[in-house]
């Protein structure tokens, strides 16, 4: 049955002290929410440097966990500024953030390159956050619905079954992320069916109804549980909502208050 997931991705924020209290906050502040069957589950990905402490922060915890925003392929070697999968697995953590739209359009990473940090993530023993999701061009020339069934043709339906369900599928709209713009229930809904229905296609039905389907872009503590309450909303990407404690221990509780197929 799948459980919610509540994912935040701090991008380039947060000093040191910062991100300890932000985490420290947010786990003290949503322990009534901490309940032995509890059907969510959090993850923080902060910038690199505070992997590794974030991890030390959540080891105990059955809800929480850490995970990185990106990562490189190789184990090692000759790539300045790079940190590759086999450092963030060792850090503590268990997921990292793969395909988000900044680093697509920013950094110029096309399907390939994802496609190698997927496979890396995966041989590391990380769960990989895969991001797709239209820009506004191509949802106003309503292209929306083949923009993403390319984006994973490309990426995650090259793995087998058995590496493709320990990946989670996040659909973010370029066009709401950070502008306070947000897909209607509507228009995540059907995204979200049509991503199963593809996975039901390309893994089976079996595999479709047991992965989980994130919705990022601006999603916060206003909207978090009428998206949640969607049918094949599991959660979400979360950017600037999750650098606020009591913003993020919002969206668990709405998480947490739609446990979807779980219970
Ligand atoms: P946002 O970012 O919530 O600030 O729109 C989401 C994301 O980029 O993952």
């Amino acid at each position: 049955m799948r459980k919610k997931l509540v994912a935040g991705n701090w991008k380039m924020n947060k000093n040191h002290p910062e991100g300890i209290s932000l985490v420290k906050e947010i786990m003290a502040g949503s322990e009534s929410l901490q309940k032995e069957n509890a059907c969510w589950e959090a993850v923080f990905c902060p910038p690199y440097f505070l992997v590794q402490a974030c991890a030390d922060l959540v080891k105990d915890s059955a809800h929480f966990s850490a995970g990185a925003q990106n990562c490189h392929p190789a184990d090692q070697g000759a790539f300045t500024g790079e940190i590759s999968a086999r450092m963030i697995a060792d850090m503590g953590a268990s997921n990292v953030i793969i395909g988000h739209s900044e680093r697509r359009q920013y950094f110029h990473e096309d399907d390939v390159f994802l496609l190698e940090k997927l496979n890396a993530a995966l041989r590391c023993g990380l769960k990989p956050i895969f991001c797709c999701g239209e820009t506004l061009m191509e949802r106003e020339a309503g292209t929306q619905l083949s923009v993403v069934e390319q984006q994973l043709a490309a990426t995650v339906f090259r793995l087998d079954p058995a590496a493709f369900q320990s990946c989670v599928i996040a659909y973010e709209p370029v066009w709401a992320i950070g502008t306070g713009l947000t897909a209607s229930t509507e228009q995540a809904q059907e995204m979200h069916a049509y991503i199963r229905k593809l996975i039901e296609g390309r893994f089976g039905s079996e595999v479709a109804g047991q992965s989980l389907i994130l919705y990022g872009g601006s999603c916060n503590a206003s909207n978090a549980a009428s998206l949640f309450s969607c049918p094949d909303v599991d959660g979400g990407l979360i950017g600037g909502a999750s650098l606020k404690a009591a913003d993020f221990i919002s969206i668990i509780a709405a998480a947490a208050a739609h446990p979807g197929g779980c219970q």
